[in-house]
């Protein structure tokens, strides 16, 4: 079962098991928030392998219940709320709800129905922020120190992993990633905000001096290290997920618009965000022990954006229709 598969980052991993899998079935189970998309996944929705069911995993009774229907061995969690901005200017109540209590009523239904083993997908963001000078990245061993109110919500929910793991012995892995980037990404994020900006020939707002640094990754590599760790990691550990692909706000900002074939003047400096964490580094020393390789490694992420923004470029519904909801989506957030 795999939790917020209809989001970004889910639906890449039900496409890419369900690519490398034919003899798995998988049950996508998402409330369907705002961030949920099943246009995500239409190419597969009569795919009999893929089923999908609405929930809330802070539901606990719906959780049994589908769990039991399908006799789920394997649990993936990707449903969060996930985006920054919102957690620092809207209501931080859901984020809580989902994001900790949703872990805990994922883990108390592992124990209840004795599911092999669940993976709870998390961020490089709840170790806090690293200085532009530091030489240092984020290991395992970096103590917990969340900035944003998202990345705290995101905390409570790994914190509360280990301690069933230590209390019960419940079969949990956390991951910690850094920024993903791919297909299928809700236009709120840096890199496919930018790129149905520029589209639309409207000014690109960059936060602050733009010189904050992200580690990305493309969602299909994250795809390829959490299939990895669902079948050979070990319970109760944490495992940090990243390639090394440090890049600044302007770096990524101009590329989008070289790629484009759009002028730099749509680059914008505008107020930058509260609290602003500077730096984002992952040290994947400990996955990649466990035999991980990229595919989009440093030296490929200029073919990775290339393909990325080539992918928005081609998907013109996908892109059109989310256009078309942008504003009530934002207006049903605000209220
Ligand atoms: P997303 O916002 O695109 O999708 C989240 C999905 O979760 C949506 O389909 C939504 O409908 C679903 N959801 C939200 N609340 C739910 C609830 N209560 N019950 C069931 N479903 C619910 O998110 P994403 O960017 O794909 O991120 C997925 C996971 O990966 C998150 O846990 C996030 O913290 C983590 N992560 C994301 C990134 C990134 O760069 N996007 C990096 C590292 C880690
Ligand atoms: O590090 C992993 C995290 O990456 C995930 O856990 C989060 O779910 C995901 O949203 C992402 O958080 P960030 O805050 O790093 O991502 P975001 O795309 O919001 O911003 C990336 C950088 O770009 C950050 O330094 C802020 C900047 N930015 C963002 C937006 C939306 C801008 O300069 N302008 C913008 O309009």
């Amino acid at each position: 079962m795999v939790a917020g598969g209809a989001g970004f980052i889910g639906s890449n991993f039900i496409h890419y098991m369900l690519e490398k899998y034919q003899d798995y079935k998988i049950i996508n189970f998402d409330k369907l928030t705002y961030a949920g998309n099943l246009d995500n996944l239409k190419s597969i929705e009569n795919n009999p392998a893929y089923t999908f069911e609405q929930g809330d995993i802070t539901d606990l009774a719906r959780l049994n219940e589908v769990i039991k229907k399908h006799g789920v061995t394997h649990l993936i969690n990707f449903a969060a709320e996930t985006h920054v901005d919102r957690s620092i200017h809207g209501g931080i109540k859901d984020f809580v709800m989902t994001n900790s209590l949703g872990v805990q009523m994922l883990l108390d239904a592992v124990r209840a129905n004795e599911i092999e083993r669940m993976v709870n997908v998390s961020t490089d963001e709840v170790y806090g922020a690293l200085g532009l000078d530091e030489d240092r990245k984020f290991t395992e061993n970096t103590p917990i120190m969340p900035n944003m109110p998202y990345a705290a919500a995101k905390a409570g929910g790994d914190l509360m992993c280990n301690a069933y793991w230590v209390t019960h012995k419940t079969p949990v892995i956390v991951t910690h990633c850094s920024n993903n980037y791919g297909p299928y990404q809700f236009p709120e994020k840096l890199i496919p905000f930018f790129i149905f900006k520029a589209m639309a020939d409207e000014p690109v707002p960059v936060y602050g001096d733009g010189l904050n640094v992200r580690d990305w990754i493309h969602a299909i590599d994250h795809s390829s290290a959490l299939d990895l760790l669902l079948h050979q990691g070990n319970n109760g550990e944490v495992y940090n997920i990243g390639v090394d692909n440090e890049r600044n706000n302007l770096e990524i900002t101009k590329m989008i618009l070289s790629i484009l074939g759009k002028p730099e003047s749509l680059l914008t400096y505008v107020k930058d965000r509260p609290g602003h964490d500077r730096r984002y580094a992952i040290d994947s020393t400990k996955i990649m022990n466990l035999g991980w390789q990229a595919k989009y490694t440093r030296d490929k992420f200029a073919k990775g954006l290339q393909e990325t923004v080539e992918w928005y470029l081609e998907n013109k519904d996908w892109v059109e229709k989310i256009r078309s909801r942008m504003n009530e989506i934002n207006q049903h957030i605000k209220g």
